[in-house]
């Protein structure tokens, strides 16, 4: 069972002292890697009896992992504490089949009251690290990783920073609601993965707007994506949507430059071999920075 559904299956049967066992231990996260069970007493205002019985609960459905050196929350935990915090907001009232499970995230489907739809990424940051260490580790089956979760909650931040900053610019990005912890609440996109697409009938334009979207980021966003690829960007006929942002840098880092090529690179190197298209690196660059006004694609 995955960590998604090992959360959605808690939040039908929880209680309220499940949760205020769960929420104290997210507080705990960035101080233990295994947190003692008077710790997650004193936070939780519950007595040691309680919280022993609500650990006991919570570690039958995978939420938490509890061993003799303490308790560390999982995934599955800080999934079932996001998805509880989104509908407790109303955003969310339905989440459906897994969209894409990736190596370093899942998206999922979910709709709110008016049926409206959406897709919610979690981060996964970890996980194949995580699987790697348990197949050579049979002690590992007790490694939860909260340095893990941290990194997540912290690369959530950063994309949801990113989208809602590029966004209100006019930048072709996922139109983002809300963050709850790891997870980013998104507007669905309908199309595919660029990489996914064998035949276009404009593939120039699509590269134009590409290159344009990419351009607009910089000069306005002041921003470059640093995995920017046919794998990163969807694409609906001739719209295309620019995804994916928890590693951008500023216009301002040091490496800001040769980041920027790179994305254009993969850009242009997918196109001339796809779509038999072609575009310079030195004209691109040039015209993303704004320095040139001219866009020859041949
Ligand atoms: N807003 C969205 N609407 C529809 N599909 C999406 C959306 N965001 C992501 N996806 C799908 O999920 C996949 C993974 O998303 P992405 O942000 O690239 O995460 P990862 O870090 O796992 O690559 C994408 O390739 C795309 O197919
Ligand atoms: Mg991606």
């Amino acid at each position: 069972m995955s960590s998604l559904e090992h959360a959605t299956r808690f939040l039908v049967e929880a209680e309220p002292e499940d949760w205020w066992v769960l929420h104290a231990m997210e507080k705990l996260i960035s101080s233990y890697e295994r947190i003692p069970i008077d710790q997650i007493s004193r936070v939780s205002g519950l007595d040691k009896d309680e919280v022993e019985f609500r650990l006991g609960r919570l570690g039958n459905t995978m939420l938490v992992i509890c061993s003799e050196s303490g308790h560390s929350l999982t995934s599955a935990g800080l999934d079932a504490i996001a998805l509880n915090s989104l509908a407790k907001r109303k955003l969310v009232s339905a989440i459906g089949k897994p969209m894409s499970t990736g190596k370093e995230s899942d998206i999922v489907k979910a709709i709110d009251d008016l049926g409206k739809e959406y897709a919610i990424k979690f981060y996964r940051l970890g996980r194949i690290n995580f699987r790697a260490v348990r197949k050579k580790c049979e002690y590992a089956s007790s490694f939860t990783g909260h340095h893990w979760l941290v990194v997540n909650l912290e690369a959530a931040k950063k994309e949801y920073d990113a989208l809602r900053r590029l966004h209100p610019l006019g930048v072709p990005v996922p139109e983002a609601t809300a963050r709850e912890r790891h997870a980013i609440l998104m507007k669905k996109l309908g199309g595919s993965l660029l990489s996914d697409i064998k035949t276009l009938d404009h593939p120039v334009r699509v590269l134009r707007n590409i290159i344009e979207s990419a351009k607009l980021a910089y000069t306005l966003g002041g921003m470059v994506n640093c995995d920017l690829s046919e794998h990163n960007i969807i694409c609906n006929g001739e719209k295309i949507w620019m995804i994916d942002w928890p590693q951008y840098v500023e216009k301002g880092h040091p490496n800001s430059s040769k980041l920027l090529d790179r994305d254009l690179l993969n850009i242009l190197g997918f196109f001339r071999k796809r779509f038999m298209i072609d575009c310079k690196l030195e004209a691109t660059t040039f015209y993303v920075r704004g320095w040139s006004d001219r866009l020859e694609i041949f």
